[in-house]
């Protein structure tokens, strides 16, 4: 709150598209999709639509004893998707809900299954999953944890296969030493597939994924790829994983954010057939138990039905097309000495600034609003994260817009 006198919010008062209107009128392109949800812009007709021919018709339902046709269509478009490798749909409202409900699912499913010692959960160096208890517990982001580490469960931190260290050697030894030692403990790996983004938008290859896949099927481990920031197109397809096989999937995989497209609070986790089975039972010690109130809210479906509209009518295509224009305006910075090579993986694409001083993060994002910009480094990293709304004369504006910050802040503007 302290930092309100330095940073005050911008009071938004509309959205169109890429850009964003405050009260004075000032527009801003939302570089960042508004914490990488809105991936079709704002007030997008077609989702708003959905979601008002929906409330004409049904606004809420609980989902215990009760179903409906947003929900089962959602399910089974998103099943589709797999090739109903993950036919299972648990919904639930936010990104961390999801992450919560991915632990308990995996942890019971291996006490069902006799393997009560698996009681631990593995993830990544910077790898970001959440901020409630559970989620925290499988994040590794000091700035997050410190104040409630007493709070957390013991999480297993394996080496990350960070790009910009070209060590995915050295991560794959790391993760293989420690599912030798201790994979009778563990009953998940979670992993951001492609790219770590609240760590910092690191990057690694599909064949890493590839092999990290054989290595927790080998120990028994399950894996949870949690694509809440890199699902629904983000890294160029729909899944992430689509990258790495269409045919051998994760256990579970997570999607929320660019669901609805930033509309309505949604999230759902995707599950094996092996995981359902192990919940299919009479005994009620054996279901899998987990409420919440909102759970697959016919609005919240029926705005990611919309959005599934769009990727079904070839909108991986136009993201394609969008990464490229990206690419060839953010190509100016490479060899740039004021920042890292630029890493790019579909539509995120981020540097490292050198020398970036002190409260580089804020300033930048000072610097952005003054150029029609709303943008927040995470560090030194300056990042875009877009809405799939791009064309070749947004790209470079934004790639001239970031351009003129940096030399303001670097010059101590
Ligand atoms: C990979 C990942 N997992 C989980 C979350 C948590 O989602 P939410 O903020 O909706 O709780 C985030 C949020 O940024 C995320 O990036």
């Amino acid at each position: 709150m302290e930092r309100l006198q330095s940073c005050p919010p911008l009071a938004i008062r509309s959205g169109h598209d890429g850009w964003l209107i405050d009260e004075s009128g000032r527009r801003y392109f939302d570089a960042i999709s508004s914490w990488w949800v809105n991936i079709l812009g704002h007030t997008n007709q077609r989702i708003t639509a959905a979601i008002i021919e929906q409330a004409n018709r049904l606004s809420h339902v609980m989902l215990g004893g009760c179903t409906h046709e947003p929900a089962v269509r959602l399910a089974e478009r998103l099943a589709a998707r797999t090739n109903h490798q993950l036919g299972h749909v648990f919904f639930a409202s936010d990104g961390s809900s999801a992450v919560e409900i991915a632990l308990k699912q995996c942890f019971h499913a291996k006490a069902i299954q006799g393997q009560g010692s698996k009681t631990l959960f593995a993830c990544l160096r910077n790898s970001y999953h959440g901020e409630t208890i559970g989620a925290l517990s499988v994040t590794d982001v000091p700035l997050f944890q410190n104040a409630y580490r007493a709070l957390l469960t013991d999480t297993l931190i394996v080496e990350s296969p960070d790009s910009r260290d070209g060590n995915e050697d050295a991560a794959l030894k790391a993760l293989s030493n420690l599912l030798d030692e201790r994979g009778n403990e563990i009953a998940a790996l979670v992993i951001e597939p492609r790219v770590q983004c609240g760590g910092g938008m690191s990057m690694h290859s599909p064949e890493y994924l590839r092999k990290v896949r054989q290595m927790t099927r080998q120990h028994d481990v399950y894996l949870i790829a949690d694509e809440i920031a890199v699902g629904c197109g983000r890294t160029g397809t729909f899944f992430a994983w689509e990258q790495v096989s269409k045919t051998d999937w994760p256990d579970i995989v997570l999607l929320s954010k660019g669901i609805t497209g930033g509309n309505l609070p949604l999230s759902v986790v995707l599950s094996s057939e092996e995981i359902f089975q192990c919940f299919l039972s009479d005994d009620f010690t054996k279901g899998f138990l987990h409420s919440h109130s909102y759970t697959g809210n016919p609005l919240a479906c029926a705005a990611a039905n919309a959005v599934l509209d769009h990727f079904d009518e070839g909108l991986t295509d136009a993201i394609a097309q969008q990464a490229q224009y990206l690419s060839q305006a953010f190509d100016r910075f490479n060899g740039d000495s004021r920042v890292s090579p630029v890493r790019q993986c579909g539509m995120i694409l981020a540097f490292e600034v050198n020398n970036s001083g002190n409260n580089f993060a804020e300033r930048f994002h000072m610097q952005g609003r003054a150029h029609e910009l709303l943008i927040r480094p995470i560090g030194n990293t300056v990042y875009l994260i877009p809405p799939y709304v791009l064309n070749q004369e947004l790209a470079e504006f934004l790639a001239n817009a970031v351009d003129q910050c940096l030399d303001k802040v670097l010059s101590g503007c």
